[in-house]
Parts: C-alpha cells; sequence; structure tokens
C-alpha cells in the first residue's frame, strides 16, 4: 500500500511492515538500466543532477516493484525485495559469552577445503571472537594459507609472520618466558590489526596456558557501572609505541572506540607498549582513575577463557574485541609461535560470499 506525503512516500507491507521513503531516496535508489552500470551493478545516477526539492508526478505499486513517474519523465522501478532486505544484517552480531566459554574447534583441512565449515567456523568466529584451527601443519609460515578464508595477510613492520619464542630477536615481552598480560598487539599503529592469528608449531614446555579475553564485555560492563569512566576511556588519546633498532611504530589513540550508533567498534589495550603520557593533558587524573578500574577489569577472570594450545593449533582472535594473554612458562622444551594479521572485514564478507 502506498500513500503520498509532502516529502516522501509511505509503503506499507502487511500488518507490520511500513517504511517512509524519501523522495531523493526514491530517485537515489532507481533500478532502471540508465542508473546503474549494468555490468558492474554500481549506481551511475548522481543524485545533485536533479533539484533537492524533486517530487514525483506519480507512485505506484506494480508487480513487487514501486515506479515512480518523475517530472522529466524518468521512470524509476525499485523491487520491493530488495528495500525489505536492506535493513538485514549481513553476518551475525556478536554475542556475549557463555559461562565457562571455550573457542570452537575447527579442523584446519576442512576450515580450508569446505565452503559449509568455512561459512560455520567464520560465523562462529564474528559472533564470539575466536576459534582454534586444530590439525594445522607444524610447518612455518602455514599461517599463508589461511588467505584463502581471511584475506590477504595485514604486514605491519618487523616481520611479515612474526615469530615468537625465547631464541628468537627479543623486542618483546612475549619473546620471554615471562606471564604475557592480556592485550591487543601493535596497539601502536592508528589502524590496529583486526584479526591475529597465533599458530603454535611446538609446544613442550611446562606452563605457559593461552588466555583470552572478551574485551568487549569488558567495555559494555563498564558503561553500564561506569559511564564517566567510559566516556573519558573513549574521549582521551592514549600513546602506545613498538620499536627497535630497525622498526619505529608510533599511534595515539583512545582505549574504547565506538560507531556512532554507540556500539563498541574496537578496545585498545596493552601495557607493554603504553607511553608516558604528558602530565599537562587535560583530564589526565580523571583518566588514570577510569583507566585503573579497566586495568582490573581485565584481570577479573570472569572474563576469561583459558586452555592449552599446543603444537599444530592456530588461535584466531578478532584483535580489536579479544585480548590474549599467556601465562609464565618454564623453559624447559621447545616453544615455537607464529602470528599473522589479517583484516577482519575479509573474514566477515567471506561469510556472503561463501555462501553464495
Ligand atoms: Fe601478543
Ligand atoms: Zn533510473
Amino acid at each position: 500500500m502506498i500513500e503520498i506525503k509532502n516529502n516522501s512516500v509511505i509503503l506499507s507491507i502487511g500488518k507490520n511492515k511500513k517504511y517512509d521513503l524519501p523522495f531523493l531516496w526514491l530517485r537515489d535508489n532507481c533500478q532502471c538500466d540508465s542508473c546503474r552500470i549494468t555490468e558492474t551493478q554500481e549506481k551511475q545516477f548522481l543524485l545533485h543532477t536533479v533539484p533537492v526539492d524533486i517530487s514525483p508526478k506519480s507512485v505506484e505499486v506494480k508487480d513487487s516493484n514501486i515506479v515512480v513517474d518523475w517530472p522529466d519523465d524518468h521512470k524509476t522501478f525499485i523491487p520491493i525485495k530488495i528495500i525489505e532486505e536492506s535493513g538485514s544484517l549481513r553476518y551475525p552480531d556478536h554475542e556475549e559469552w557463555p559461562k565457562d566459554y571455550k573457542p570452537q574447534k575447527f579442523d584446519w583441512s576442512e576450515f580450508l577445503g569446505n565452503k559449509e565449515i568455512a561459512v560455520e567456523a567464520l560465523k562462529h568466529f564474528v559472533k564470539f571472537g575466536a576459534i582454534v584451527l586444530k590439525n594445522a601443519p607444524k610447518e612455518p609460515n602455514s599461517l599463508e594459507f589461511l588467505s584463502k578464508r581471511l584475506g590477504p595477510i595485514h604486514e605491519v613492520l618487523f616481520e611479515r609472520i612474526h615469530n615468537v619464542s625465547v631464541t628468537g630477536h627479543v623486542y618483546n615481552v612475549a619473546h620471554t618466558s615471562k606471564g604475557l598480560p592480556p592485550h591487543n598487539d601493535f596497539a601502536s599503529y592508528k589502524s590496529q590489526p583486526s584479526i591475529q592469528a597465533l599458530h603454535m608449531l611446538e609446544n613442550e614446555c611446562e606452563g605457559g596456558e593461552s588466555i583470552i579475553v572478551d574485551g568487549w564485555q569488558i567495555v559494555e560492563d563498564l558503561e553500564y557501572d561506569n559511564p564517566d569512566y567510559f566516556e573519558i576511556l573513549k574521549n582521551f588519546n592514549v600513546p602506545f609505541r613498538e620499536f627497535d633498532e630497525h622498526n619505529e611504530t608510533y599511534a595515539e589513540a583512545p582505549l574504547i572506540q565506538c560507531g556512532n550508533d554507540g556500539s563498541i567498534e574496537s578496545f585498545r589495550f596493552s601495557n607493554q607498549l603504553m607511553q608516558m603520557i604528558d602530565p599537562n593533558r587535560k583530564n589526565i587524573k580523571e583518566f588514570y582513575k577510569a583507566y585503573h578500574e579497566i586495568s582490573s577489569r581485565i584481570f577479573d577472570k570472569k572474563y576469561h577463557s583459558t586452555f592449552r594450545l599446543n603444537g599444530g593449533e592456530v588461535l584466531i582472535v578478532a584483535s580489536l574485541r579479544v585480548l590474549h594473554a599467556r601465562e609464565s612458562f618454564i623453559p624447559s622444551g621447545k616453544r615455537h609461535l607464529q602470528d599473522a594479521y589479517f583484516f577482519y572485514d575479509n573474514a566477515a564478507n567471506n561469510i556472503v560470499l561463501l555462501s553464495n
């Protein structure tokens, strides 16, 4: 059912679906062959070529399309189905971890070879921010193969595939046998890596259990319990730096970043990379109180999932949400981990691609 108002068209479908479609929206979304590039399905029509107060001569519903006649005799049609689809989620929303959550395990070869399993794994990944691949090769640089499902490697300085062992190049606390507090890697980049894959090649050491932490849950709870702390952490830029004699990375950014609907998009946390903040900065006292609070929440076990990552297993985390940590270990045997970074967008959009 159609009803024309002053600057929009009300479209009602059944009893409870209603859309208020602005005239400019209707003109902009015309699906005719002259308004689209038919080979690519891209838009060709340019909005500024019609007056801002454009108003239709007539509007009707015909064969499940909205059909609009404009004063310049252009005829617009839009299938109602695509209007209804425009509001649906492309992939699942994030979900709270159930009690005693452990990331679901998928077989390495099935993840790479079977589309259905890849979709199931990627859906679990976007919901909970973590999965584990088992039966992975124990060969160095095997993470390259994950590009088939996660898109190209997001390279950063130091190494394309990072080696973490106590015998290699030591530029970070991870390269010692000390416990590693919860963090996400490369907070020292403005565009911090959004997926981290941690590939355990060998793990013969005692201790060194892996811990992952749902950072978004911590942030959501903080927003509920103490909105003032949440606000300051959202607005206060913190400097981070990671470097060695050949590499320099540095960025300033707030610990919490939200989308314009208020939903959390990123939680940045790295005690080891955080730099001295200029003490003259406005609100530094308030920042430090809020920072103390969130720092203690990060160590609250209710947000943790702890497990042993064995040789031949790959932990993949949505690293703008899930922090990782490691218990200390006794360097009694070999322990070699490699990590690489990927783009979250590519992994999530592969759910759509692989579902076709
Ligand atoms: Fe790390
Ligand atoms: Zn058109």
